[in-house]
């Protein structure tokens, strides 16, 4: 990597921006330039609080914005389109934030965008990015635990019921599948690959603001796998996942959307070895797909080999699968 610094760029300042702002801190070739809100004094305090050079009452105002390398889109799910093609549009490379859009109609749209204009972008699915999560995959890949026959994973947080709070609201794209139930279905995708239709099963329960407050899905991949996926905002739950393979099992412990621990089990017969594997890191852990990204950059990448963009439309052609079941629309 050279000594190049990347300017980076954040559209909509809320909770996740703030915790991605602090991440960036930690990379010594990443800067905040510019941030945009849709109050210029939030983005003025922002501005103040992580040394960004502008700081635009508006979100257009980022795309005249000079010197920038990337943006961080981090506003709600049903903006993520329209920023993020506001970004493309003008030159600019995009990580946007999951979902990467409200439908794999959008999310088709913003590659072929992002490809018409040759620029980069990534979702910005942080998990794939953490190294003991990275580590799972990769033993996996190289057969550690056998062909892969089950894979079960579950995230679950009790939130109060706020009719207003883009978790609930249906108007910002609320519910537990598209905000915590991506991550089980993630999982899956990454393991085994994208599901057809007919081989997915989903229930859901829903609240009072017509969004699913409990999802709960099965992917059979026929002959071979299946796939188990939880997600409620209704209940806390452990938010661990198992990988299960022929030969073994890998463990993702606790939130093992973005664990720092692994546990490794392999059979033979009726003996079992256990392995435990620590990959801890400091921080929230959102630094290390930031670095990725500029990663790419460095490299004039247009997506990133890790989670290609093919990958985000498969994960939201799944996710649209699950609704059809489901019977979650949006707007
Ligand atoms: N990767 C992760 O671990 C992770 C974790 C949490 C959330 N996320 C994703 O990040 C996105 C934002 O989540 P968040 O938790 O940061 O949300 P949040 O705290 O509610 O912040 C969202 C920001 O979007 C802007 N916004 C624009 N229109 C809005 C509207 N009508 N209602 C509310 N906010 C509006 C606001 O920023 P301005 O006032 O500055 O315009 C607001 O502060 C979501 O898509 C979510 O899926 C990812």
């Amino acid at each position: 990597m050279s000594d190049r610094i990347y300017n980076w760029g954040i559209v909509g300042l809320g909770r996740i921006a703030r915790k991605f702002a602090e991440d960036l801190q930690r990379l010594p070739n990443a800067r905040l330039h510019a941030v945009a809100s849709t109050s210029h004094e939030r983005a003025a305090a922002f501005a103040a609080d992580f040394g960004a050079t502008h700081a635009f009452g508006s979100y257009e105002g980022i795309v005249s914005c000079p010197d920038l390398d990337v943006v961080y889109i981090a506003t709600p799910h049903v903006l993520h389109f329209e920023n993020a093609m506001m970004c493309l549009e003008n030159g600019l490379s995009v990580l946007c934030e999951k979902p990467f859009a409200m439908s794999a109609f959008q999310a088709h749209r913003m590659v072929e965008t992002a490809h018409r204009n040759r620029v980069f972008l990534m979702e910005a699915l942080w998990t794939r990015f953490i190294p003991a999560v990275d580590y799972a995959i990769a033993l996996v890949d190289q057969g550690e635990i056998g062909p892969i026959h089950t894979v079960k994973s579950d995230f679950g947080f009790k939130m109060p019921f706020d009719p207003q709070s883009r978790l609930f609201n249906k108007a910002l794209g609320g519910g537990a599948l598209l905000d915590i139930g991506i991550y089980p279905a993630l999982l899956a995708l990454l393991v085994l690959g994208k599901p057809e239709s007919e081989d997915i099963q989903a229930t859901a329960s829903f609240g009072p603001s017509d969004v699913d407050e409990t999802t709960a899905f099965t992917f059979n991949y026929p002959g071979r796998a299946m796939a188990l996926g939880h997600a409620t905002l209704a209940a806390t739950t452990p938010v661990e996942a198992w990988l299960h393979g022929t030969l073994g099992t890998i463990y993702l412990h606790p939130r093992w959307h973005h664990t720092q621990k692994i546990r490794v089990s392999l059979y033979e017969g009726r003996n079992m070895t256990e392995r435990e594997v620590d990959l801890p890191y400091e921080g929230w852990g959102y630094h290390f797909e930031a670095a990725h990204v500029m990663q790419c950059l460095e490299e004039g990448w247009l997506e990133s080999d890790k989670l290609p963009l093919e990958f985000s439309v498969e994960l939201a052609e799944t996710l649209d699968a699950v609704r059809e079941k489901i019977g979650l629309s949006y707007e």
